[in-house]
């Protein structure tokens, strides 16, 4: 296992499937088993999970809505997507808990980082609701954040391309991929890896982000097995 602690960001357009809204229950399943692979290797895991297949704030700001109002609104879409792929994770049998950044008692735990080491510790998946409970910030940032605080050795970005491209390989045939690539490099090329906040954030905590084709079977398992898989922003080591 090249990662014992890991921090899984999942879109949450990722979960429609093909699917125009909401939840694909498909995709859902095969992204539990996925998870589940994983745990059972004996990878700590931790989730953040966007909520864009529900509800985006940057759009309803567009179409006249209040941005803060929006962003919360979002946060509370994350907290659904979570509590779906908690349900699809216990039907595995995996044990879980879901830490929500914006009180909700009722529904989840609150975010308390010490808990969630603890859980993790236990080999319970730990998923975080709610972003980071702020407006203004991603859910890639929430990640990163919560990546931190427990201390992961990675963070990796399930997307629906593989890695990280010279240029957007859905618009330009000639595109290649990098197997690794510098923060300083993603910086200076202009290449979208996360937002700003999220990618400055990884970078001055030496957090390294591996992006990857979620959707493909089995990936995340060989991934955690050392398969040189997706795209690897590394940490830069001064030269001494
Ligand atoms: P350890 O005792 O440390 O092993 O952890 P634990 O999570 O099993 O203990 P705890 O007694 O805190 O939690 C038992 C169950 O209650 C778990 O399913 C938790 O997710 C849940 N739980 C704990 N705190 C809250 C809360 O504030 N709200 C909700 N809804 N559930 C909670």
């Amino acid at each position: 296992m090249s990662y014992k602690r890991i921090l899984l960001k999942l879109s949450g357009e990722a979960l429609m499937g093909n699917k125009k809204f909401g939840i694909d229950n498909e995709r859902l399943a095969q992204y539990a088993t996925e998870i589940k692979d994983a745990a059972d290797a004996g990878c700590q895991i931790a989730i953040v999970i966007g909520g864009g297949n529900i509800f985006r704030g940057i759009q309803a700001e567009k179409g006249g809505m209040d941005r803060v109002q929006g962003d919360y609104m979002g946060m509370l879409a994350t907290v659904i997507n979570s509590m779906a792929l908690q349900s699809a994770l216990e039907s595995l049998g995996v044990e879980t808990r879901l830490q929500s950044a914006i009180k909700m008692e009722q529904i989840c735990e609150p975010f308390i980082r010490r808990k969630a080491v603890r859980h993790l510790e236990k080999n319970r998946v730990v998923i975080f609701g709610a972003g980071t409970g702020n407006p203004y910030f991603t859910t890639d940032t929430a990640a990163t954040l919560r990546a931190i605080e427990i201390e992961a050795d990675v963070i990796l970005k399930g997307t629906r391309v593989d890695g990280i491209y010279t240029a957007d390989p859905e618009k330009d045939k000639t595109a290649t991929k990098y197997e690794t690539i510098s923060f300083t490099e993603v910086y200076e090329k202009g290449l979208e890896v996360m937002d700003m906040t999220a990618f400055t954030l990884c970078k001055e905590n030496k957090l390294p982000i591996i992006v990857f084709d979620m959707n493909q079977k089995g990936n995340l398992k060989k991934l955690l097995g050392g398969a040189k898989i997706g795209t690897l922003v590394e940490v830069e080591h001064p030269v001494s």
